[in-house]
């Protein structure tokens, strides 16, 4: 198969080009990833002179970079490339419209015209909104966005769903809950709480911590993407999860007992606006159709992740002394302020 991968200098796409090299042999991939704040070619390492990998940096919101990779004999295209992270979207949500809506839009209408036969759209459960303390979300759920964030990945998912309805285009969409796992952005949860504690830095966590996400390690995620891009039936959705609901203040616990750092690290913060209480995926489709079952257990995975982040200690200190700083400072600054009010 030769299969364009977009956003795959990212968290997600990079593990997933790496899981794809791997496993296929004889498979061709072109990375299309536009290298903002969130893509990291150090994240490629090692694949530079891999012959089954071509890495081009450009944007899915440009329609000739884009007609031009379509027009290049593609077997399917998997879209991963997004802004990705809530509160950036509440600072500042243009360009979550812009590429999540608008560069969505612009890979359908390309990949339509020159009649690429699958389309993998990398969706989230974000879509569906938040929970109560009870179930979990099923592809029937209704979708009830909450934040810009996740307005935009629903926009690209009912654009997405409705090239199937309308003009028959082979796309299937999947709807992941929260990943975790090496070449994560420091920006999100856990990253965060491990690159702060290993540094002895306050570790931020939102409200009351009871907060509930549903994680999944990375591997699983991309593993079941593969049965999705080569066994999930055209105009279907996909739910995908790790059956594994912790709150974030069990996260931060289990992170401060492994690297023995001491509890008083942690910071309650003033919290997210809008903030979605309880995520929780129904996988029991995916799971009867296409025999996909996360395998790693949740401890496994955050060793592997934890020992991960100690070993490259450098990649996050390249991180840390770009762009990603300012952002921090601004998003955290401001939190600290308030937080006598809580
Ligand atoms: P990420 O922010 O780590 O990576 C996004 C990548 O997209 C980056 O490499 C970035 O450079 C690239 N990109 C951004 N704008 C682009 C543009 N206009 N053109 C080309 N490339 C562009 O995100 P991630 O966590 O790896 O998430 C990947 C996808 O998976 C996203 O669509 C996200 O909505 C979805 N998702 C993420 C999770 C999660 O827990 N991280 C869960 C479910 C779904
Ligand atoms: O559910 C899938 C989604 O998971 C993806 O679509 C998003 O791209 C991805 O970023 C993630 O969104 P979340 O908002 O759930 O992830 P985040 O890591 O930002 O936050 C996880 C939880 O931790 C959430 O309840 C907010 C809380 N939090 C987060 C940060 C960054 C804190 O308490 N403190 C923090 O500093």
């Amino acid at each position: 198969m030769r299969i364009l991968v977009t956003g795959g200098a990212g968290f997600i796409g990079s593990n997933f080009v790496r899981y794809m090299l791997d496993s296929y042999a004889n498979y061709s991939l072109i990375n299309l990833d536009l290298l903002t704040y969130a893509g990291n070619l150090e994240n490629l390492k090692g694949l530079a002179n891999n012959s089954h990998h071509r890495f081009v940096q450009g944007d899915i919101c440009d329609q000739e970079t884009v007609e031009t990779l379509m027009g290049s004999g593609l077997d399917a295209v998997i879209n991963f490339a997004a802004e990705s992270h809530v509160d950036r979207s509440i600072l500042d949500a243009s360009a979550f419209l812009r590429t999540n809506i608008a560069g969505t839009y612009t890979l359908l209408e390309a990949a339509r015209k020159h009649k690429v036969a699958r389309f993998v759209q990398i969706s989230t459960d974000e879509v569906y909104g938040s929970l109560g303390p009870q179930g979990a979300f099923t592809e029937q759920t209704p979708l009830a966005p909450n934040s810009p964030y996740a307005a935009s990945k629903t926009s690209a998912d009912l654009l997405v769903r409705a090239f199937y309805h309308t003009y028959q285009f082979p796309a299937v969409i999947t709807r992941c809950s929260n990943n975790y796992g090496p070449y994560q952005f420091p920006e999100k949860l856990i990253p965060l709480l491990i690159s702060n504690a290993l540094r002895e830095k306050p570790l931020p966590i939102y409200g009351d911590g009871l907060y509930v996400r549903d994680w999944l390690f990375v591997e699983d995620h991309c593993a079941a993407i593969d049965k999705v891009l080569h066994h999930g039936k055209a105009g279907e959705i996909y739910n995908i999860g790790g059956n594994n609901e912790k709150t974030n203040l069990e996260i931060v616990n289990l992170v401060l007992d492994q690297l023995k750092k001491s509890a008083a690290l942690i910071r309650h913060v003033q919290d997210r606006p809008g903030h979605d209480r309880r995520y929780a995926i129904d996988a029991a489709k995916i799971g009867s159709e296409l025999n996909w079952q996360p395998r790693v257990q949740f401890s496994d995975g955050m060793r592997r992740t934890i020992d991960w982040y100690v070993k490259n200690q450098d990649w996050v200190e390249h991180i840390r002394s770009g762009e990603y700083m300012r952002y921090y400072e601004k998003m955290y600054d401001h939190r600290s302020q308030t937080l006598q009010e809580l």
